[in-house]
């Protein structure tokens, strides 16, 4: 009884409350399982409000599965632009491919088939059943983890570890709702609970939020280290021009054009001149200029004042801005 009030709460809230954001309208099935997919993937390491003008710009230019299988791979990275992660677009578009080949294009409604999909780990496989197949599971993004967290007050180690909070049974859904009701507990995460200050003059489930009753919304965390990794970055340049290189060295950025670059290891006495994030790797990195001795294989001339004619990742364009600016 206690969980279904607290179902019918939050799903009341989100009635009245949720953002309207593209793949939420109402559609076809069929269209409602592409806009999962779709939304899914670039929501995985990218912030709603970014997500929503590539979201339609995407789905303007590949409305279908089918589409986006044979799409030209620059046209899909274009479309990417800006989004960084290039895996995901290049995942998403073999896993169309492998719907249509070995699924009867039809996206599977159960976790082990999606989790044979290229780019889809257990949090997109819930995402995805929860919300283009109505199945009663909660998809665990940082939003829900909040959520559970100060409700439930769960502060040791072994409370908070993914697998256990998944198995919190206060917040198990209902499956005539289970769509909304996954988005809503994200939803409540995202405009409600946020990680400071939450607005808890306006949730829906206070009076038994257990972290509100005691007035202590900190949270614990699992700590993930960031990596600290040092590179030496070269500057070729030639009639105003910058060699760029293919990348494939690097486990980032594969295969997209970067500056050449080498990583230092432990370098001493090392004086940066950038510094970027990049998933957990802090990187932090020396610019040489360089004059060309032999060949460099896989290596191009780009003229910066035409930036935007190239399809380059958003590092490689935050350097070029920075030596026509600052060196
Ligand atoms: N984050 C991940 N998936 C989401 C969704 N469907 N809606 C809002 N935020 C999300």
């Amino acid at each position: 009884m206690k969980e279904l009030i607290i179902t019918n709460k939050i799903l009341n809230w989100y009635d009245l409350n949720k953002r309207s954001l593209p793949w939420r309208k109402k559609t076809s099935s069929k269209k409602k399982q592409y806009y999962t997919l779709v939304s899914e993937f670039m929501l995985q390491q990218t912030q709603v409000a970014t997500v929503i003008p590539y979201f339609n710009r995407f789905i303007k230019e590949i409305p279908n599965l089918e589409s986006l299988a044979n799409c030209d791979n620059q046209k899909l990275i274009k479309l990417w632009e800006g989004l960084g992660y290039y895996s995901r677009v290049k995942n998403l578009k073999k896993t169309a491919q492998k719907v249509i080949k070995d699924f009867n294009q039809n996206l599977p409604d159960n976790f082990l088939d999606l989790k044979s999909l290229p780019g889809i780990g257990d949090y997109t496989a819930s995402a995805i059943l929860a919300i283009a197949f109505n199945k009663p599971i909660i998809p665990l993004d940082g939003n829900i983890e909040r959520v559970l967290k100060r409700y439930l007050y769960l502060k040791n180690e072994n409370e908070i570890e993914k697998k256990n909070l998944i198995k919190q049974k206060t917040f198990l859904g209902t499956s005539a709702r289970a769509s909304d009701y996954a988005q809503a507990l994200m939803e409540l995460g995202a405009l409600i609970c946020k990680p400071t200050n939450p607005y808890c003059e306006k949730c829906p489930i206070t009076k038994k939020c257990k972290s509100f009753i005691k007035k202590d919304f900190k949270l614990s965390k699992f700590k993930k280290k960031n990596k600290e990794k040092y590179f030496l970055l070269k500057v070729y340049k030639k009639d105003n021009k910058y060699l760029l290189v293919k990348n494939k060295n690097f486990n980032f950025l594969k295969n997209f054009n970067i500056f050449p670059m080498e990583e230092l290891i432990k370098p001493k006495n090392f004086k940066q001149n950038l510094n970027f994030k990049m998933s957990n790797m802090n990187m932090s990195i020396k610019i040489q200029n360089d004059k060309i001795i032999k060949p460099i294989p896989f290596s191009y001339w780009i003229d910066p004042k035409k930036l935007k004619n190239y399809t380059l990742p958003t590092f490689t364009k935050k350097i070029v801005t920075y030596l026509e600016n600052y060196k």
